[in-house]
């Protein structure tokens, strides 16, 4: 393990032991915290904090670093959301740097002899949409960072040129993608062994190629990444493999800076990524649970789960409203009025026993990362390549491994993706537009001042989940360690069947069971990370469910 590294990781322990806490409680530092999806990326934020970079600087070597560490989830081939919040002007920021569709797309891109074939959405160079993480990552640093982009991405090259144990998550997924991954010769050189066997957790993974693209991206990372011999490149592999992307594509990429949106929930302030993110639906079901009492049904209790279900349901039938703000109108204000969340509150109230249906498609994909600086400035973002090695596609000479984000539109009206959301017409596929996304960074704020940072990953679970975490350490006074611990369920109207993490206890599931519900237990749904920020106290907590960790001091 590189010194750096394991100097970090014992600051990182020993910060819970110093607390007097038990390692599985809540990570505590007085003056800053980073909580990401690997221990290697907490690491390199927290290094760059150590270094005098402020929260930006820390988030951006952090999204790097895991691009590197979990990069079946997310890296330099995809896009995400950041929102940040800046202690010098008490303002939020919401940075959207989401990918893109090619200029040449079509709604009926994906059609063959009449019928949808979902299959090229997700599978191969058609399924790539434009690449917005080193926009996205560029613009950040420099609005709000303080150091160049080598800086920040140190630590990723590091672990990215001289390897990184493999972690369990990563090693489940490189073992169940193996048949898949071997058929690209860039992603078998890397991630099988040489004998075509998937390698072992522990095992270093070197990723050579991409060290030296990011350090070729020097301080001008925009520039080089999306014109130029690196674009001409990737543009060429695409073409080479199928795809519609050409140079032109990259170089029209741009990143958008978006208003956040916000609503009160019990005194407190919620701030979320606007669309084409899904934040305004977290709001939404907040909305619903306002004056519910939460705390006297009880956290996780069979009735207190039930109100979830309803609301989970009623806020993803207007999931359907959001898309690109660019080509549709998302009715927003409507949505977030009191008279629409009161209508749907009636609803949620009174619904009645769900129909059974087919069950959907859930992996772990996508990361998410918190951080707070020794200045207030808080930062979540989320990232993603979409589904578990995106396209399954990496270019072997730049080492990056392209996104299936495609999939995120409505790949035909109707037609369900891998996360069983089904097509509408706000997601239709368009030239240059932005794929519907339930990537959800949040901030609370209480008197102006953060108290909450968190996100997640893992498809549509990331609203869900997102909003679990806020009940858990709103209405249940819960820690961020508590809170993420918790059992988690999810529901998403279509199709009707709520997903239980296994450790939800059997009497609740059976109780669930007894009230109508279909139920569909699952080993664990997606990755959801917090930090909470009290008194002088920060603290953090990843979540165990993808090996995440949380670093402060
Ligand atoms: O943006 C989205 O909503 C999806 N691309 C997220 C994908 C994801 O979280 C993968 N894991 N399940």
């Amino acid at each position: 393990m590189p010194t750096a590294l394991a100097a970090i990781l014992l600051i990182l322990v020993s910060t819970a032991l110093a607390a007097g806490s038990p390692p599985d409680a809540s990570v505590r530092g007085a003056h800053a915290m980073v909580v990401a999806e690997t221990a290697e990326a907490a690491a390199a934020g927290l290094e760059i904090l150590k270094h005098g970079g402020n929260a930006i600087d820390a988030a951006a070597a952090a999204a790097l670093a895991t691009g590197v560490t979990h990069p079946a989830s997310c890296g330099i081939g995809g896009g995400g959301f950041m929102l940040i919040y800046l202690a010098t002007t008490g303002k939020f920021y919401a940075l959207d740097y989401r990918e893109r569709a090619p200029l040449k797309a079509t709604p009926t891109m994906y059609m063959r002899g009449g019928k949808p074939d979902e299959a090229l959405a997700r599978d191969g160079a058609l399924a790539i949409a434009v690449p917005g993480e080193v926009a996205g990552l560029d613009a950040a640093l420099t609005r709000f960072g303080t150091m160049k982009f080598q800086q920040v991405a140190a630590p990723a090259v590091r672990l990215a040129r001289d390897g990184y144990p493999l972690g369990t998550h990563l090693a489940g997924e490189i073992k169940r993608m193996a048949p898949r991954i071997a058929h690209d010769p860039g992603l078998a050189s890397v991630f099988l062994k040489p004998d075509g066997s998937a390698p072992a957790p522990g095992d270093l993974i070197f990723q050579k190629n991409l060290a030296e693209t990011l350090v070729h991206l020097g301080d001008k990372p925009a520039d080089k990444f999306y014109h130029g011999e690196l674009a001409a490149e990737l543009a060429g592999f695409i073409d080479a493999h199928g795809g519609i992307i050409s140079a032109a594509d990259l170089a029209a990429y741009q990143p958008e800076w978006r208003e956040p949106l916000h609503r009160a929930y019990q005194g407190d302030e919620v701030y979320v990524m606007p669309p084409p993110s899904s934040g305004g639906v977290v709001l939404e079901m907040l909305g619903m649970l306002e004056p519910g009492h939460l705390v006297g049904l009880g956290v996780n209790s069979p009735p207190y789960l039930a109100r979830l279900i309803e609301v989970m349901r009623q806020g993803f039938i207007d999931h359907d409203q959001y898309g690109d703000p660019a080509f549709v109108n998302v009715p927003v204000a409507t949505l977030l009025s009191p008279e629409h969340i009161n209508q749907a509150r009636d609803r949620a109230l009174h619904h009645a026993a769900p129909t059974p249906a087919p069950t959907a498609a859930h992996d772990h994909g996508t990361a998410s990362l918190e951080v707070v600086d020794s200045a207030g400035n808080v930062v979540v973002l989320t990232t993603t390549i979409n589904t578990i090695f995106g396209s399954k596609l990496m270019d072997p000479k730049t080492g990056i491994i392209l996104n299936d984000e495609m999939d995120d539109f409505a790949v035909a009206p109707g037609v369900p993706n891998a996360f069983r959301l089904e097509g509408v017409a706000a997601n239709e596929i368009a030239p240059g537009k932005r794929p519907l996304s339930s990537m959800t960074p949040t901030i609370v704020v209480k008197n102006g001042k953060p108290i909450i940072a968190t996100g997640g990953s893992g498809g549509p679970t990331i609203i869900t989940g997102v909003l679990q975490i806020l009940l858990d350490v709103i209405d249940f006074h819960l820690g961020p360690r508590a809170a993420v611990d918790e059992p988690r369920i999810h529901e998403q109207a279509e199709p009707a069947t709520v997903i239980i993490e296994e450790k939800m206890p059997l009497e609740t599931r059976t109780a669930l069971a007894q009230m109508g519900y279909q139920i569909r237990v699952v080993p664990m749904l997606g990755g959801v990370g917090a930090i909470t920020i009290e008194h002088g106290s920060i603290r953090g907590a990843g979540d165990p469910r993808k090996g995440g960790m949380a670093a402060g001091y």
